[in-house]
């Protein structure tokens, strides 16, 4: 007779094995690791602590009583990650397609509730068929009770998703409503509906890769906020971003030990061209602001006019949110609005200090972006602001136009330091554009009026095309060395570390959507 152990052993293999050897040789022929696999890549060695292993399906329809594999589908537990404690489900393709039956959702709930009761993120990699189709509305119950809790979780602890194979139907709304979305380029679509539904109901012929591939969401619809080569550099990925990012929102990120010298940054003296129309790269800026090789871009091809991204500045961690020349001239739009908006909102909820970037000419112009609701996309950026309680600080380079003045991080709508360099033009609009409207009279009546509105834009630029009329006003605090930026921002984010801000209480507010 099979001694107890024995059996714990019999069972343990058999889910170890999961779908089978033939089943795992087609994952790694599709260039894909197994679930058991990511999770050994992804965590410390022998960190990983499974939960659940001997769970099965509850199922008796279409003969599934007979097809019993231990652990339905996904791999859950606890682990660490350079140390720090996470939780992880990897949903396993070789059982059932990974499909999402009523127990796999047990499982992963559970881990979700234990993680938030700890305070620890929770990391998901997806790989799956969707809803177990054999299991009708308790799949579909099942995934219901994962959206709840990734809305409960919220801001709470970080939560972050892989997506590292297909992910379809209702499947898609788990990581969409978590933090961060990676793709694996090739191996990974997202979808409501697949390429077979499309052709039906819209007659439109498009394959998966075009309709739901990591390109795709990294570049048109801005879902995937980071996109990885493959399974590898997809969990190095996780872990990068989660150096960033603390166990949860009653904690910082931990500083890395700095020590701090004379920081001066000659390369940023002369970054700006003279020829205010001329682009420059912003990324430059932020190099030369941040510790060496520290900026992790997010979203970085999408909505390329606003850089988003964390970095470190003598150690500690920090969200920056940039204007960039070379796209759109830095104007910002309905798609970049929306991007600095969830990324500033993600970096107040875990206590992330903020530096913002600012050369911006105004808003894009145009019926579409008037037709796409530039007003209420514009309005998320600077609600998102208003509301973050975050260490946060300006600079401004070059220009400052208009609204997107006040809505880069001004200091009337909290801002704790706003620096400008000697290059930045704070006015309603460019001199051009102002001295048109105010001299149009004086212009169309002159001699030559090309020659006149050269000179009443020279003279409007003498007088605004500057810092100097805000500083004195106070908003802002000082106009500094671009060279000097570096130095500034540490001795600032230093000096705000101990802020604090009480709300008036209130449910939540009504960010415009
Ligand atoms: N429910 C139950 N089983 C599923 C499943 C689901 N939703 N999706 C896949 N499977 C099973 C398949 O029956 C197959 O089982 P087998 O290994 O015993 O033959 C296994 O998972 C692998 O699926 P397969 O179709 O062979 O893999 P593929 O790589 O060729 O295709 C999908 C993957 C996801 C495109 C395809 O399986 C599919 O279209 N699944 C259904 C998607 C769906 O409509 N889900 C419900 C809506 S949320």
């Amino acid at each position: 007779m099979e001694s107890k152990i024995e059996k714990l052993n019999s069972r343990i293999a058999l889910a170890y094995l999961g779908g089978g050897e033939a089943r795992i040789e087609k994952q790694h022929a599709k260039k894909k690791l197994t679930a058991r696999e990511r999770i050994h890549y992804l965590l410390d060695e022998n960190s990983f602590e499974e939960m659940g292993v001997l769970v099965t399906h509850r199922c008796t329809d279409f003969g599934m009583e007979d097809h019993l594999i231990f652990g339905d589908g996904v791999v859950t537990g606890y682990g660490t990650i350079n140390g720090r404690l996470v939780y992880v489900f990897a949903q396993d393709f070789t059982v059932f397609g990974g499909a999402l039956s009523e127990s796999h959702a047990e499982k992963i709930c559970k881990i979700m509730d234990q993680a938030v009761k700890v305070g620890a993120p929770i990391i998901g990699l997806n790989d799956s068929g969707g809803a177990r189709i054999q299991e009708g509305v308790r799949s579909l119950g099942g995934y219901a009770d994962i959206f709840f809790r990734n809305v409960q979780a919220s801001g709470v602890i970080p939560q972050l998703s892989a997506i590292m194979g297909p992910c379809a139907g209702g499947a898609v709304y788990s990581p969409a409503m978590t933090d961060f979305t990676i793709m694996v380029e090739e191996t990974s679509y997202m979808f409501v509906t697949g390429p077979n539904v499309v052709k039906t109901v819209t007659n439109e012929e498009v394959t998966s890769e075009e309709l739901g591939g990591a390109s795709t969401h990294s570049t048109k619809s801005g879902v995937a906020h980071l996109t990885s080569s493959n399974d590898i550099e997809c969990l190095n990925d996780i872990k990068k971003l989660l150096s960033y990012i603390p166990q949860n929102n009653r904690e910082t990120t931990k500083k890395i030990p700095f020590e701090i010298k004379d920081e001066l940054r000659e390369e940023l003296e002369n970054l700006v061209p003279e020829n205010t129309n001329k682009p420059y790269d912003m990324h430059h800026v932020i190099h030369g602001i941040i510790d060496e090789n520290s900026f992790f871009e997010i979203q970085k091809d999408y909505a390329e006019n606003i850089i988003v991204g964390f970095a470190r500045l003598a150690g500690r961690s920090i969200g920056i949110v940039a204007n960039q020349p070379m796209q759109l001239a830095g104007c910002l739009d309905a798609n970049s609005s929306i991007k600095g908006a969830r990324f500033t909102r993600f970096c107040d909820c875990f206590n992330i200090p903020l530096l913002v970037l600012v050369d911006v000419p105004g808003f894009l112009p145009g019926t579409d972006q008037e037709w796409n609701g530039i007003i209420k996309n514009g309005a998320k950026l600077l609600y998102a602001l208003s509301e973050a309680t975050v260490p946060r600080i300006t600079v401004i380079t070059r220009k400052a136009y208009g609204g997107a003045y006040d809505v880069m991080n001004s200091k009337h709508i909290g801002a704790d330091m706003n620096f400008a360099w000697p290059t930045a033009e704070i006015a309603v609009m460019g001199a051009k554009g102002a001295a048109e409207i105010i001299f149009k009279k004086e212009i169309k009546e002159a001699e030559n009026p090309e020659q006149k509105l050269k000179e009443k834009e020279a003279e409007y630029a003498f007088k605004f095309a500057d810092p100097y009329r805000a500083a004195r006003r106070g908003f802002i605090d000082e106009v500094i060395y671009p060279k000097n930026t570096r130095r500034k921002l540490i001795k600032a984010f230093q000096m705000l570390e101990g802020k604090e801000i009480v709300r008036p209480n209130r449910k939540h507010g009504n960010i415009p959507l």
